[in-house]
């Protein structure tokens, strides 16, 4: 799989941002600046370009337009890499109504889907407490490796909304319809599931190490699926699906199925939710991302660039200074931002590593 690493940014009226050149090398990118003064706002402008979308919820254009512009035009610039150093440029236009991606001038046919892993401060706490961010986790990460998990996950989405929009009208002559989705459902129920457990599987060897190699410490690291469909046949799904219609019409949604799947995140057997400390919670939450992209780099030769939104809270100076020799250690690219000035002097004495200066939206680059 090709995979790009970004190399210049440039943008024009995306939130506080000064439409200033900002350089990035292959290795680390350190994002540096006090509380509110735009770093948060380039790792953004970055997902948007690869992905089209924010990572802050409910943000589109309105939101990302500076509150000061002129136009009511954002503009994206931007240069990426390719595994073999070939230039990509990036450039888009954002106005209310549309949105227009370019690549080397020509006009985008369809999404460029730039590999990306994304951390921000509040993930692991929502990662262990939220099942639906589990869920939601599971699926972006798998999808991002597995083009058929994507489709697969896209069909039984569409299906469901359907069966439920049919049960919440009630009558029961939309039963042929249902008998119809569920054949559906219970097909792209036993791929999922199958797909899922070979994802947690394929994980499972690089958790554990992947721990022991950023915080020197042994300690087993495993995700595991709790679903009710288990070593089920699709007909077994179907009969389970058309045995609770009856209850599904009463409450006008589908009860079984799975989208009602969860993860347990094991630390030495123990669900880490309820026996870790915030910290430790934290050093498996970032050592299951950095299986990941070790993962990643075992399946395709290449890796996602890594953008970390300051992850400084809840770690030590000690572990603050593990997770910064990994980094250095590794050969992804990776863009990290804190606003915290203790961990900033752990960042700022990394060798080679670019710095990036951030104040009121106007950015210093220094190597
Ligand atoms: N549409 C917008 N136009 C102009 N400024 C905006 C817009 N949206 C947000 N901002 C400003 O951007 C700044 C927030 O930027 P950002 O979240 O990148 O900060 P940060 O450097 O990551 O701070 P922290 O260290 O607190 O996380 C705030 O000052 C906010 O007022
Ligand atoms: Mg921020």
């Amino acid at each position: 799989m090709q995979s790009f690493k970004i190399s210049k940014l440039q943008v024009t009226n995306f939130r506080n941002l000064q439409p200033d050149i900002i350089n990035f090398n292959s290795g680390i990118n350190c994002i540096l600046g006090e509380n509110g003064n735009g770093k948060t706002n380039i790792l953004e402008a970055i997902h948007v370009i690869s992905l089209r979308k924010s990572f802050r919820k409910n943000a589109s254009f309105p939101q990302y337009l500076g509150i000061d512009c002129e136009q009511p035009e954002i503009i994206f610039s931007s240069v990426f890499l390719d595994n073999d150093n070939h230039k990509l440029s990036v450039s888009g236009k954002m106005n209310n109504d549309s949105s227009s991606w370019f690549v080397d001038g020509q006009p985008m046919k369809r999404k460029l889907d730039l590999k990306t892993v994304f951390i921000n401060p509040f993930d692991s706490y929502a990662f262990h407490n939220t099942s639906s961010f589990r869920r939601q986790w599971m699926d972006q990460h798998i999808s991002q490796l597995n083009p058929v998990y994507k489709k697969t996950l896209s069909r039984y989405t569409s299906s469901l909304r359907f069966r439920n929009s049919l049960l919440s009208k009630k009558p029961p002559h939309f039963r042929n319809q249902i008998n119809a989705i569920d054949i559906e459902l219970a097909k792209s129920s036993f791929a999922l599931t199958n797909f899922r457990i070979q994802f947690l599987k394929e994980m499972e060897g690089f958790c554990t190490n992947t721990f022991k190699e950023i915080f020197s410490e042994e300690h087993t690291l495993k995700v595991t699926l709790d679903t009710r469909v288990m070593g089920m046949s699709e007909e077994d799904i179907f009969n389970m699906l058309q045995s609770r219609i009856q209850k599904d019409e009463i409450v006008g949604h589908t009860t079984y199925g799975v989208h009602k799947d969860d993860y347990v995140l094991l630390f030495d057997g123990l669900n880490s939710f309820e026996y870790c400390s915030l910290g430790q919670q934290k050093m498996s939450y970032l050592s299951l991302l950095f299986a990941y992209v070790e993962l990643f780099w075992y399946k395709f030769t290449s890796f996602p660039m890594v953008l970390i939104d300051d992850v400084s809270g809840e770690l030590d100076r000690h572990r603050w200074q593990r997770l910064i020799d990994y980094l250095e250690k590794s050969s992804f690219q990776v863009l990290i931002t804190t606003a915290n000035e203790k961990f900033k002097e752990e960042l700022e004495r990394i060798e080679g590593a670019n710095k990036i200066y951030v104040q009121s939206g106007s950015i210093t680059n220094l190597n």
